[in-house]
């Protein structure tokens, strides 16, 4: 196996380098003997030349664990068999529903910026091929064609995807240009396409840009689907950070306790369980608009770009920072937000959910430190934001902040998904929460 930098592992056989999402399978038939069942090339057997009466045990153990970093590396193109199977299946039922695809549909900043993006780029769309990855009500594969797409492949793996044959089937336009696939895209073989696609669209962002982990699969669609020098829309994100002073929603979120400090609730005591109950709190990132006075320093700015990433890469995200401060204040933690690039042939267009920007239902989002920092105007606070996938489609975040030159530092634990109650990122809003972003 081998791996170019920043790019994903390949299968190197003799002259030919393969991408690991072309293997479909991989059997150790024995010590010595491995069959690969190969997207192009159907089996293909390797065998280890080396006796292993003469290399011994070394040899064989080789093997075995070459077939096990391979289908390691593999599975992350398989990546619905990883996770927990009911965060899966409320994740799927959850797109399954009208009500949610009208969520997002309503959140005009969202929509409007993805049209533009797509038909101000018709040099990227006419008379070329795309797939919608994740298409939902099938709204991108319609403004691809709209752009001038030929053919759509519109990818969806809830049952939304009558939907979207359902709608394209009642505009004329679009009934012999989109094609619907009812699976994820993980289980898609090129043979089912007719071939690679020049152009992909999607919209796989979460919460905090990486919530949900749908970039992976775009990524996976990239590897298996783009053709070489191919569109991607969007191309690039970029998570923002900064840190904010709010004294009233830590005064919030620390007063959430009250309840357990009840030191007579039928005879018994809670107040053993105040601590725990703050801990839990804390742990929970605050989804809401934030007003941007409350930052108070600089943002910093880390892009993902999505035409070279890895998947492997997003398994741990890590985000150095030093900020400099800029008035004497306590900093209660780190808010955060992204962007979204589409930087086609034509125009490029900027999806930003910044606090000084129109709402979106991804809102922003905060980090609470359990103690506040006090810091005075001109120093700098460093330290890291790390970020580790789970198999409930999410990530653990933890947070070092640290004044500079000094001991005096924080660190704070953090959960999306369930067990911080914000689930697949679009349950915080309601359809008519949206309503007005058209015309805020
Ligand atoms: C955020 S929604 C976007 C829907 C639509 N593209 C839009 O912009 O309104 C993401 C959609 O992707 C689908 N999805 C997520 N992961 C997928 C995968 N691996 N394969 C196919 N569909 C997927 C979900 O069911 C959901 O409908």
């Amino acid at each position: 196996m081998s791996k170019e930098a920043a790019k994903n592992w390949r299968l190197v056989l003799g002259q030919q380098s393969l991408p690991l999402s072309e293997i479909r399978k991989a059997s150790a038939m024995g010590p010595h003997f491995l069959v690969l069942d190969l997207e192009k090339q159907g089996h293909v057997g390797l065998r280890c030349e080396d006796e292993p009466e003469r290399r011994g045990r070394i040899q064989w153990l080789g093997l075995k664990q070459f077939t096990a970093e391979l289908l390691r590396r593999k599975a992350d193109y398989e990546r619905f068999e990883q996770y927990d199977q009911s965060s899966v299946q409320s994740y799927f039922q959850y797109y399954a529903k009208l009500s949610n695809q009208q969520n997002m549909l309503q959140d005009g900043v969202r929509t409007s910026t993805y049209n533009r993006a797509i038909v101000e780029n018709p040099d990227d769309f006419a008379g070329k091929s795309a797939m919608d990855l994740g298409a939902g009500s099938g709204i991108l594969s319609f403004f691809a064609v709209q752009a001038g797409a030929e053919k759509v492949y519109a990818v969806e793996a809830s049952s939304m995807g009558e939907v979207v044959r359902l709608l394209a089937d009642a505009n004329a336009f679009l009934t012999k240009k989109i094609q619907v696939i009812s699976r994820p895209v993980e289980t898609i073989t090129p043979s089912e396409l007719d071939g690679k696609v020049d152009v992909l669209v999607s919209e796989p962002i979460g919460t905090f840009l990486f919530n949900e982990r749908m970039i992976e699969s775009y990524l996976c669609a990239r590897d298996r689907f783009l053709k070489p020098g191919g569109k991607m829309f969007p191309n690039a994100g970029t998570l923002c950070v900064a840190p904010f002073s709010d004294s009233l929603l830590h005064w919030e979120q620390a007063n959430k306790n009250g309840f357990w400090k009840n030191t007579n609730f039928y005879g018994i005591d809670l107040s053993a369980a105040v601590q725990r109950c703050t801990k839990e709190h804390f742990r929970q990132p605050i989804v809401d608009y934030i007003n941007p006075e409350c930052l108070v320093s600089k943002h910093i700015e880390t892009r993902f770009d999505f035409m070279t990433i890895s998947v492997e890469s997003l398994q741990k995200i890590e985000i150095p920072f030093d900020f400099e401060i800029s008035q004497p204040c306590l900093v209660h933690g780190l808010a955060g937000w992204f962007d979204a690039h589409f930087e086609g042939s034509n125009q490029t267009v900027i999806l930003s959910t910044a606090p000084w920007c129109s709402g979106t239902h991804w809102y922003q989002i905060r980090f609470l430190l359990e103690v506040p920092l006090a810091v005075n105007a001109g120093q700098h606070v460093e330290g890291t934001l790390k970020m580790e996938a789970n198999n409930l489609q999410s990530y653990y975040l933890s947070i070092f902040m640290r004044i500079k030159g000094t001991d005096r530092s924080r660190c704070c634990h953090v959960g999306f998904a369930t067990e911080s109650g914000v689930s697949h990122a679009r349950g915080v809003g309601t359809a008519s929460d949206f309503h007005d972003f058209t015309t805020a």
